[in-house]
Formats: structure tokens, C-alpha cells, sequence
């Protein structure tokens, strides 16, 4: 028998959709030189999911992370969160959007927090300055921190903490306006191995009991095994993904993961960096339509039926 814990690829609708980034482009302008951090990116996330998004340095992550925060725009394309255009929202609508749809957790824990106040208070900040009356306010963060694990740290300023423990107020802060969508850059990236295993599953409790869809950038290397779906960034684009599966042998529960290259609505795919070396493939590429299949041959190879690609 087996079980998804995610949606099977092939059976997203576009309802049950979340994020939904098209053929996105970003460009940085400094004085003599442009930098194309995203070359048409293409990103759908289910309402709910818990995914996370990897790629080598440079390649965009932080990039896609902050447009989808509301922080930054794109340069071009399409990208919509819960149904707001993030390319034509005007700064008054950003704001609200930044407040009210998404919540963010950077690397840094020192970036997250009010260093002078306590956690409850860090946590209260957020609905004080959107008009929570306080009673409410201190209800609501209480309860956060409790869901984060920090319930028995509630008067303890940022200093009195670990980096596990502050990310895990930061977290709760990211929550306070209880946003359907929480946003992470590499949260982990300061905790030693115990510390970022109770972020994760402080992540998982809160996707699993508040329904919020949750991003995280990370370099983590077991990170397939953690979150549902892991997308690859090469370059500006996504490139692959891989889904998490568990498979019952009898009682015992195996997890596996199913790798797929990513096409775009124009067909384009990225081939394995390491395939390309293998078969020293450069420029340019022979494509055979197969029996159920296409086949991508190196240049100058020949099938004996002397069929080839046509566009
Ligand atoms: N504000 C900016 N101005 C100019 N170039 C930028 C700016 N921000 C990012 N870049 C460039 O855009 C590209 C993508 O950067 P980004 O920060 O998104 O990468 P990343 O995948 O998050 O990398 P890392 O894993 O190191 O955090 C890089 O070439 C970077 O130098
Ligand atoms: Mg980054």
C-alpha cells in the first residue's frame, strides 16, 4: 500500500493553488551592471503545503523568497499569492499585504527580534501596531509561543535565549497576524543539528494544526526528508523536484523520494548539470520521440531510422 503525504504532480487544480509564479523575471540595476537574479521562473504551491526550496549560492532563492514577501517586485512575468498580482499591487496594497498575507523569518535571529523585549512582548508587536487590543494580543502570542515550544520562556528577553530557541519566537512573530502564508530564508542556517531539528518540527506542527502554507529556503541536506516537496533552483529557473513518499512494507512505514525535471508552459526543462558532463553535451542536442518516451542524444548521434526532432 502506498500513501502520498502531498498531492500526486499531476493532480494539482488550479484552485487549490497558493502561489502561482509564471515566467518570472528579476533584474538588478546597479550603475554599469544588471544582474538577471530570476530568468523565467516558474513556482506553483498548494494551499497548505509545506515545501522547501534549495539551489547553490547565487541562484535566486532569496530573490524569489522576497518578491513573494512583498519586499521586493519583479522585473517581469506573473506571480500571484491568494489571488493578489504581486507586479501590479500599488505601495499602499503592499504594505497591507506584507502585514496582513505573509509572514517572514530571516537567517539572522538577531534580525527577527526586538532585542529589549521579551518574547511575549516580541510577539506582540505585530498586533499592537495592526490594533489588536492588548488583552487579545497577549492571548494570541501566549498561545503562539506555546504552539512554537516556548511556553516556559515567555518573559525571557532575546540575550536569555539559544539561536534554536529565538528562531522559535521568531517564528511566532512571523504568526502573530496570523498570515496564511509563512515565508523562511535558510532559518536553520545558524542552529546546530538539535536546534534545527525542533524548528522543523515546530514548522510541521504549525502547517498540520494552523493549515499555513509554509517556504523555506535552506541548504539543508536532509531537507527531502523533512518538508513534503523540495524544488530546485538553477540559475533563476526551477529545475527539478522531489516529491517525499511513504510506502508501508507490512507495518513499517518507507520513505521515498520521486525526482522530476520541471517543463515550462513553452516546453523548456533543464538537464542534469551531471548528465550534460557525462555525455559532454555543450550547445546543442538530438531530440527523439520515442515508444512512451523522448530521447535527448548528444549531438551527431544518429538513430538508425534517421528520425529527428522537428519544431
Ligand atoms: N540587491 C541586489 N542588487 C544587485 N544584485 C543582487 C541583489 N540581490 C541579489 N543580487 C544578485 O542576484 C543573484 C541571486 O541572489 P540571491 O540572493 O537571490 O541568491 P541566493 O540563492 O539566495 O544565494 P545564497 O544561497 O548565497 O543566499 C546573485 O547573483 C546576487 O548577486
Ligand atoms: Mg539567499
Amino acid at each position: 500500500m502506498e500513501q502520498r503525504l502531498t498531492t500526486a504532480p499531476e493532480a494539482t487544480a488550479e484552485d487549490e493553488l497558493y502561489i502561482r509564479c509564471e515566467d518570472l523575471f528579476k533584474i538588478y540595476k546597479t550603475s554599469n551592471l544588471e544582474v538577471v537574479a530570476l530568468r523565467g521562473l516558474d513556482l506553483k504551491v498548494r494551499r497548505g503545503e509545506f515545501m522547501a526550496i534549495v539551489g547553490a549560492s547565487g541562484s535566486g532563492k532569496s530573490t524569489l523568497l522576497n518578491i513573494l514577501a512583498g519586499l521586493d517586485t519583479p522585473s517581469a512575468g506573473r506571480c500571484f499569492v491568494g489571488g493578489v498580482d504581486l507586479l501590479t499591487m500599488s505601495s499602499r496594497e503592499m504594505v497591507r499585504y506584507r502585514r496582513r498575507q505573509v509572514g517572514f523569518v530571516w537567517q539572522q535571529t538577531g534580525r527577527n527580534l526586538v532585542p529589549y523585549l521579551t518574547a511575549v512582548q516580541n510577539v506582540e508587536v505585530p498586533m499592537v501596531l495592526d490594533g489588536v487590543p492588548p488583552r487579545e494580543a497577549r492571548e494570541r502570542a501566549v498561545r503562539l509561543l506555546e504552539m512554537v515550544l516556548m511556553g516556559h520562556r515567555l518573559h525571557h528577553r532575546p540575550e536569555m535565549l539559544s539561536g534554536g530557541e529565538q528562531q522559535r519566537v521568531s517564528i511566532a512573530v512571523a504568526l502573530a497576524n496570523e498570515p496564511p502564508l509563512l515565508l523562511a530564508d535558510e532559518p536553520t542556517g545558524e542552529l546546530d543539528s538539535v536546534g534545527a531539528d525542533t524548528v522543523y518540527e515546530v514548522f510541521r506542527t504549525l502547517n498540520k494544526e494552523l493549515g499555513t502554507t509554509i517556504v523555506i529556503v535552506t541548504h539543508d541536506p536532509d531537507i527531502a526528508s523533512r518538508v513534503d516537496r523540495v524544488v530546485a533552483i538553477r540559475d533563476g529557473r526551477t529545475s527539478i523536484e522531489i516529491y517525499r513518499r511513504v510506502r508501508f512494507e507490512g507495518t513499517e512505514a518507507r520513505v521515498a523520494h520521486d525526482e522530476y525535471v520541471l517543463v515550462d508552459a513553452a516546453g523548456r526543462l533543464q538537464l542534469p548539470r551531471e548528465y550534460l558532463e557525462a555525455l559532454d553535451i555543450r550547445e546543442r542536442v538530438r531530440v527523439l520521440l520515442g515508444e512512451g518516451r523522448i530521447e535527448v542524444l548528444p549531438d551527431g548521434t544518429r538513430r538508425a531510422d534517421g528520425r529527428g526532432a522537428r519544431w
